[in-house]
Parts: C-alpha cells; structure tokens; sequence
C-alpha cells in the first residue's frame, strides 16, 4: 500500500516538473509575455464600458485562464475564441470553462498562427514588444470596424479611439483602437 501511495506521489511530481518545464520553455521561446491574469475588477470595467452585440466574435489573443472570454460571454451571450500557447493557464482556461458551463472555445495554440478574419472584437493583456505585429495581422486580416481592446499597451503611431483609466494611481491603461 506504501510503495502505491509512493509511486502516485512520484509520478504526480514528475507530471507537475514536466508541466513547468514545458511552461518555462513555451515562455523562453515563443510566449514573449508571461502569464499574468486581467484582475477582476479590470474585467468588469472594460466590460462595463464597452457595449458589445450578443453573438458577436470576441477573440482573446492569449487568453490564460481565460476568465476574460467567460465573463464577456456571461454579460453579453458573445461567442468567446481565445488561443494559449501554455499549458498551465491553458488546463486552468478548461477547468473554469468547465466550472462555468461556458461555451467559449479555447485552443492550444499560437495565435500568430489563427486567422482572425472574422472577429469584431479582439482583446489581448501581452507585452509592448508584441503590439505592432498584432496590430499589422489585424490590419492584414480583419473586417474594418474591428476593435482591439489592451490591457496596459498601446500601439505605437496608433491613435485610440478610447482609454479607459485602469488605475487612478498607476499610470496602465486600457486601450480600446478601432480598425
Ligand atoms: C499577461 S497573460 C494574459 C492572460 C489573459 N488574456 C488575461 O488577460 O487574463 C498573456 C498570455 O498570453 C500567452 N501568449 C503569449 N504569446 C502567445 C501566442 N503567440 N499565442 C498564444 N498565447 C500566447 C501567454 O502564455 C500568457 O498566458
């Protein structure tokens, strides 16, 4: 009975090292930015100001949990796709799915690599770096009128069409660009 319980706690660290391993590497080489989550009070008030049509196609670039898709879809009966390049944010974004009942879609993959042709809205918590390319495959790609809602980055030479005060203390933003 010992060596069971021994071998289940063995093999559970050794799954949970792998897990971070292939976390720290997913990061080091090809996620630029870290898995930090939007903060609740964050999420409602982004979507607090933004009126968004039920059934329209919000994207989370990046989702992590994917906390910002479920709420959206409980608000606005919006069809929630987000994509996530690690795979711990990722296996939380299906436990909360699962938790909420929600019917939001989200791939494990690289969002660089989906077509977004289709979206109306787009969000995306990144990393300053990653701005201008994800500004140039929507310009590339998407409907005019698409909206591109960040927590915290701008785009450079890009002017938005709304910012929303994340912080009276701290100078992060959101920024809300129309395409
Ligand atoms: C700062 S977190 C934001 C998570 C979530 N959007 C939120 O606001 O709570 C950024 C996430 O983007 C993911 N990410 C970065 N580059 C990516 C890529 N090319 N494809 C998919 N996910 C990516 C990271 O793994 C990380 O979990």
């Amino acid at each position: 009975m010992t060596e069971i319980i021994q071998i289940i706690v063995l093999s559970s660290v050794l799954v949970l090292i792998v897990l971070m391993l292939i976390t720290i590497l997913t990061l080091f080489f090809v996620a630029k930015a870290p898995y930090v989550p939007s903060q609740k009070k964050m999420i409602k008030s982004i979507l607090d100001s933004i009126q968004m049509k039920k059934n329209a196609k919000l994207y989370d670039l990046g989702c992590g949990d994917g906390r910002f898709l479920i709420q959206a879809e409980k608000t606005y009966q919006i069809k929630g796709i987000g994509f996530e390049i690690s795979i711990i944010p990722y296996l939380f974004s299906i436990l909360f799915k699962k938790i909420e009942k929600s019917d939001v879609q989200i791939h494990f993959a690289n969002f660089y690599k989906k077509n977004l042709s289709d979206a109306d809205y787009i969000f995306c918590y990144l990393y300053p770096e990653m701005m201008e390319k994800v500004a140039e495959k929507i310009k590339k790609e998407c409907k005019k009128g698409t909206k591109l809602i960040s927590n915290t980055f701008s785009i450079k030479n890009m002017q938005p069409s709304k910012v929303i005060a994340k912080n009276k203390n701290q100078k992060q933003n959101i920024y809300i660009y129309e395409f």
